[in-house]
């Protein structure tokens, strides 16, 4: 395998978010997110670490961009913290954030390193929560919406791929369903979440940000499209779910997974309506689209980005839902790891994360024959190991050589079989904040060493530059 096993002009790049990887949290302007003061509360995040300093990109954007360079990658895949750029969601504009995100923007321009902007990863500013408990109120769409335009205005004549969520399942699920994500709504006492999501918010707040996202796209299509010539699209997680056995039941369980999962936002973008599945199960607990809403969301995709790392069993329970979550107990699906007693794939550090290489294939596959065959890319794609490392043994990443190896193949075998992917995205290039897990787990091909912020690219990051040498 080498880049020409790919299609002409294929992009290589990694990805990351700006919370995982700026620091500078509450400095340089920047107004709170709603992840700043729920870091901040003790208990919440692995051995109570915070993203305040991370891995500190936003001083050291030149040394990673160079990195980029160095291994050969095509692209980057950034996000925009929207409280950066107004720290208190709408109105004042912070002139330091517009400053950092030219800079940064600029450099991978001279370096010849394709900017690929993300509007949105898990980062709302928090006085949108406190005004109107944010994604669940309607003035959301519009907030969002000018925040979006902005950025259009201020950056588009540079960057030429824009992504408007990142995960949005994560952020309705995790955030208004279990609520072990911020806000920490959740819809049954769970842990130590005790607020009072109904089960009706994870659809609530999914319903607005596809409202937001056709919102932004539109304001893009109209204003900036044709001069800016750009292309946007949305991110969207992709397990892929194989039924357990044979049997009809379990294909069907594993159908309503798809459905709940990628269906969501995907079955709307392209179809104008939420899947059968979701509808019948859901009933009048799923909002409904006005024609008005239809014809903006109908068709809001030039370019799919699809995150996808792990694959697991599901089956139809025999004895009615499990008793994980209202969200979950909605698809009636039970998940495992093994069939008969044989592990779906070896697993990472990540409790959720098992080594799959024909997963990859599937969940493309299923874009590709469900979904029209959209302009895709591979917009996340890697592994953990434990962050208790030490440097010897995490540049000594050959599990995560193999991982990719096998993930690429896959990828390429789905692109030789008329899949429309453009590009592939390694998550991620540096070890950086994973959120609940803190600095547990490194995502990264490159070792930061945490007390120095030294850069060490892994065995992974020279397997890339090989793979990647243009002649
Ligand atoms: C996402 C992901 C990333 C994670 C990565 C590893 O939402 O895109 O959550 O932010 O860091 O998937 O878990």
């Amino acid at each position: 395998m080498s880049r020409k096993s790919f299609p002409d002009g294929f992009v290589f790049g990694t990805a990351s978010s700006a919370y995982q990887v700026e620091g500078m949290a509450n400095k340089g302007g920047r107004g709170p997110s709603i992840w700043d003061p729920f870091v901040h509360t003790p208990g919440n995040i692995a051995g109570n670490a915070t993203a305040d300093v991370t891995v500190d990109q936003y001083h050291r954007y030149k040394d990673d961009i160079d990195l980029m360079v160095k291994l050969n990658f095509d692209a980057y895949r950034f996000s925009i913290s929207w409280s950066r750029i107004f720290p208190k969601g709408t109105g004042e504009v912070n002139p330091e954030g517009v400053a950092y995100y030219n800079r940064l923007i600029d450099y991978m321009v001279e370096k010849g390193i394709a900017p690929y902007a993300n509007l949105y990863h898990y980062d709302l500013p928090l006085a949108l929560q406190e005004k109107y408990l944010g994604m669940l109120g309607c003035q959301f769409v519009k907030d969002y919406a000018d925040y979006a335009d902005f950025c259009f205005k201020t950056f588009g004549d540079r960057v030429k791929n824009w992504h408007t969520f990142n995960e949005p399942r994560v952020i309705a699920a995790l955030g208004f369903d279990n609520g072990i994500n911020p806000p920490s709504r959740c819809s049954k006492e769970v842990g130590n979440c005790t607020a009072g999501s109904s089960g009706t918010e994870p659809y609530i707040a999914a319903h607005n940000m596809i409202l937001a996202h056709a919102a932004a796209v539109e304001r893009y299509r109209e204003k900036y499209q044709t001069t800016q010539k750009g292309k946007i699209g949305i991110l969207l997680d992709f397990v892929w779910y194989e039924p357990l056995t044979h049997s009809k039941a379990d294909a069907l369980a594993a159908q309503r997974a798809r459905d709940f999962h990628i269906g969501w936002f995907l079955h709307p973008i392209t179809y104008g309506e939420y899947p059968k599945t979701m509808q019948e199960i859901l009933g009048d607990r799923l909002p409904k689209f006005t024609d008005e809403e239809v014809r903006l969301v109908k068709g809001s995709l030039d370019i799919l980005g699809v995150n996808q790392y792990t694959s697991f069993y599901m089956y139809n329970p025999s004895d009615g839902p499990s008793n994980i979550s209202s969200y979950q107990n909605d698809w009636n699906v039970g998940f495992a790891y093994h069939r008969k007693g044989v592990q779906i794939g070896r697993r990472a550090n990540s409790n959720w994360l098992y080594i799959v290489p024909w997963g990859l294939y599937k969940a493309v596959s299923y874009v590709k024959e469900r979904y029209q065959n959209p302009v895709m890319i591979l917009a996340e794609n890697g592994m953990d190991d434990p962050g208790n490392y030490t440097l010897a043994k995490g540049i000594d990443d050959t599990v995560r050589v193999s991982y990719y190896r096998g993930y690429l193949k896959n990828l390429k075998k789905a692109i030789d079989d008329g899949a429309n992917v453009a590009g592939y995205f390694a998550w991620s290039l540096v070890d950086n904040f994973e959120w609940l897990s803190g600095y547990t787990s490194r995502f990264g091909i490159v070792y930061i060493d945490f007390d120095t912020l030294k850069r060490y690219p892994k065995m992974s990051a020279y397997w890339f530059r090989q793979l990647l040498r243009r002649n």
